[in-house]
């Protein structure tokens, strides 16, 4: 008789009051799921982490209501069907979904565990659906351009600008004839800016005044921030904007550590003295128009025109070391966590 096969899993094991650590997780293995009439058996192949993670943690983000204690750990990434009891996926198909930080899953491709089918882009890695050519393309195309509503020549500020979202934000508007400020943290993100994604320059804000800099770069004359830290960034850009900008809201990283106490933007009285709108954005709400941003995107990718970086780590057993690393900024670019692998 031959052994069992067994799956590994991360589960929620506390909350954490400031930063995450693996210690906040609790790796457990059990027996491979056998899937029911109706679902499928996934094999996860690739992990992503994300900021909001935190959040799940803890409030709740987007849910309201935080992972419970002794559930696997929430994530979304790419597998593999391995047994399929639904005749609407068969065996070897590629999903995508929020598959969790588990080695297997199991998913009704609809309510439990909803997956999508996923396409393998030609001549790229698989990898690249879990940022650039997935939700973090996405968030940049529509959030720069619908809600900022990107005119060529616009002056654009973009924070988290070395991140998923905000590298993407970053060379789409310089493709646009824009001037791009660029504000990360750490001299090699910063260098990263300039040299390859084109930005005009870029801000150290772990180092610099940013307040002092948009001052001296762009003194009231901010078209689009594409705000993907909220807190002090925001601020300081909302200092600088010029008559008719657009603030794009797309995410808060700075603040999901200190989710529950988050800090308001104290200048929003400046989109009233530069006539100003400030919106937020979920990019789910854009599915059924993802196509319009990734078939570029993935001409951009494939030319080389769109650059992209990727932090990858190997193994399940890495998942809570990638998030720790992730949100105190010693990443640089997407994470990717290897778990079958492609
Ligand atoms: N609205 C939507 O539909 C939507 C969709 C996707 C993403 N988002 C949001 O967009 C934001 C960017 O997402 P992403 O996936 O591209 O993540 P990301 O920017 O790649 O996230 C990681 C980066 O966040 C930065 N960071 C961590 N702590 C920070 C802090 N205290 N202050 C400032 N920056 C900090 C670090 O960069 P530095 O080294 O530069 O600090 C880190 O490398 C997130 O807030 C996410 O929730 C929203």
């Amino acid at each position: 008789m031959g052994s069992m096969p067994m799956q590994k899993r991360w589960t929620v094991k506390s909350r954490p009051t400031d930063e995450v650590r693996p210690e906040h997780f609790t790796l457990e293995e059990a027996a491979v799921p056998e899937p029911a009439q109706g679902q499928l058996l996934i094999e996860t192949l690739l992990l992503t982490t994300s900021p909001p993670a935190r959040m799940w943690l803890t409030s709740g983000g987007l849910s309201g209501k935080p992972i419970p204690i002794g559930d696997v750990m929430r994530g979304s990434g790419i597998g593999r069907v391995a047994t399929s009891r639904n005749p609407g996926f068969a065996e070897g198909e590629l999903v995508s979904g929020g598959l969790g930080w588990q080695t297997h899953s199991l998913s009704d491709g609809d309510k439990l565990n909803p997956v999508s089918k996923v396409e393998a882009p030609k001549d790229l890695p698989l990898s690249t659906r879990l940022h650039v050519l997935g939700a973090s393309g996405a968030s940049a195309w529509f959030g720069l351009l619908e809600i900022g509503r990107l005119r060529e020549g616009d002056t654009v500020v973009v924070s988290g600008a070395a991140g998923s979202v905000g590298s993407i934000v970053c060379q789409l508007a310089r493709k646009r004839g824009c001037r791009v400020i660029g504000i990360a943290g750490g001299e090699a993100k910063c260098k990263w800016l300039s040299d390859e994604l084109g930005c005009a320059s870029a801000i150290d804000y772990k180092h610099e005044d940013v307040g002092a800099r948009l001052e001296t770069l762009c003194p009231g004359a901010i078209d689009v921030f594409f705000d993907n830290v909220g807190g002090d960034a925001l601020d300081a850009a909302l200092a600088q904007l010029a008559i008719g900008a657009r603030v794009v809201l797309c995410g808060g990283t700075s603040q999901y550590q200190q989710d529950g106490a988050w800090q308001g933007p104290r200048n929003y009285f400046h989109l009233v003295y530069r006539q100003a709108t400030m919106a937020g954005f979920y990019v789910f709400n854009f599915a059924d128009r993802f196509d319009e941003a990734l078939l570029p995107l993935e001409d951009g990718v494939r030319s080389g025109k769109i650059k992209y970086a990727e932090e990858r780590y190997h193994g399940i057993e890495q998942a809570p070391m990638a998030l720790q690393r992730l949100l105190s900024g010693q990443n640089f670019g997407s994470t990717v966590i290897s778990v079958a692998g492609e």
